[in-house]
Formats: C-alpha cells, structure tokens, sequence
C-alpha cells in the first residue's frame, strides 16, 4: 500500500509563513510515492485549503467536535471541516488526551463523527514513558484503540491509526525501529480480529521522526506512514521524510 506522510503543525504557523512552508514544499516534490497531508491550525483552513487547491497534498484538521452540531461554543463539526475540503482529521492526539481530558470514549466519539462526513480520522495511540517502563504498553494501545473499534464497527477499515509514544513526542527521543514495528504489530492484529479488511489500515508511527531516521522506521513492515510534529515546519526535512516513503 502507498505510504502517508502526514505532517501535524500543531499551534504554530501565520497568514505568511503558512503561505511559504506550503509554497516551498510544493515546489520541492517532485512525483511523491505516497500520500502527503498536511495537519493545519482550525483558523488557518480557508487559507491551506486555497494554498493546496489541485495539488498533491491533503488537507487535514487536527481535531474535530465529537457533537454534531449546536451549542459547543469553540468546537469545530465535521460537516465544517468537510466543507473546507478537510480529507484527514487527527483524534486523540496525546496533546488533547493529556490538556483536553479527552477520554477513549469521547476520541472514538470523534472520530465516529468523522467517518460520518467522509473525513478519515487518524486515531493517535501511545503509551507514557511510565506506562512503557511499567510494560504496559500494550495493553495501553490495545485499550485506545477497542475504543475506536467498538464504537465504529464495520467501518473501522476506514480509519488510520498512528502510534506516538508519549515519551518520544518533540522530545528528540525515538523509538527504535523494532520498537516501534513491535507495537504495530500489536495494532496490526488487533485490527485483524475486528475487521479482515484491517490489512488495508495505514499504521503511522510518531514520535520525533526526522530526516535522519525516517528510513529506517518506514522500512518495517507494519510501519505504513508517518505523522511529524517539528521536521513538518522545516521544508527539506518534510521533504526528505518523503522521500524516504517511497
Ligand atoms: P514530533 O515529531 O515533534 O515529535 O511530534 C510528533 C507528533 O506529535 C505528531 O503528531
């Protein structure tokens, strides 16, 4: 299957420098190999939407409402972020898990939400370094994700997951490539026994992925894509990470 790279800018970005990291990294792909997408602050939609229009870049949201519609001041529905061209919605990142009090229930909620506008959620899932040196890490995961599958059934082939390892996320720390395939195994195969389209499932790995290493780690066999934090701000890195999923 053709790999995803997925860059997630988090709270960072401006009218102007939006305008040149999208201009600068267009005008450097050449044919890419895999799908590209590009995770953009809510405010900056409009302007993403019209930088990418006809291009070979997605656009993705990095959140969406798990409410349909009506009184939730400052929540963004999925028909919304559907009519900005919205391709990809990022749930659950650990950033909302941990500042947003975002439950399993309420991430699967979200992207239930999704999956009902034609938005592909990418479902993050990811241990603590407390939890891994605890040897929890699976169960972990296996927890986020029987969130997501419950509560989205049959449509559950429909979705990415992307593993980020709490512990690994902007902190330079990555997990090793065996690390990483190892838990994607673990997903692989929980995806399996709820779906036997799940083969088709794009698993990303997270977590302070870079031009130096992103090779190695798209390399495993489960490890299907890539969603990157701070080498998506810098133009030839995200190239480069690119590249590498070829
Ligand atoms: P970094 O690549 O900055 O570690 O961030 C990873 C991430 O959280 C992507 O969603």
């Amino acid at each position: 299957m053709k790999k995803l790279i997925a860059g997630n800018w988090k709270m960072n970005g401006s009218l102007a420098a939006n305008e040149k990291l999208i201009k600068d990294i267009l005008a450097g792909l050449a044919q890419p190999a895999c799908q590209i997408a590009v995770g953009v602050p809510s405010a900056y939609l409009a302007q993403c939407q019209a930088l990418l229009a006809g291009s070979v870049i997605d656009l993705a949201s990095q959140d969406v409402s798990a409410f349909e519609g009506g009184a939730y001041t400052g929540e963004i529905a999925a028909a919304m972020l559907k009519e900005f061209g919205v391709r990809y919605a990022i749930v659950g990142h650990s950033e909302r898990r941990q500042y947003h009090g975002e439950t399993d229930a309420v991430v699967a909620l979200k992207a239930q939400r999704a999956l009902g506008c034609g938005i592909t959620p990418i479902v993050c899932v990811g241990e603590t370094l407390a939890e891994r040196e605890a040897g929890q890490t699976d169960d972990v995961v296996k927890r986020q994700l029987a969130a997501v599958i419950h509560t989205n059934g049959h449509c559950i082939s429909e979705i990415v997951v992307a593993y980020e390892p709490v512990w690994a996320i902007g902190t330079g720390k990555t997990a090793t490539p065996e690390m990483a395939q190892q838990v994607h195994a673990v997903l692989r195969a929980q995806l399996l026994a709820a779906s036997e389209h799940a083969d088709r499932i794009k698993l990303l790995y997270g977590g302070s992925m870079n031009a130096a290493n992103a090779a190695s780690l798209l390399a495993q066999p489960d490890i299907n894509g890539g969603l990157i934090g701070g080498a998506a701000l810098k133009v030839q890195d995200f190239l480069t990470i690119v590249g590498a999923a070829a």
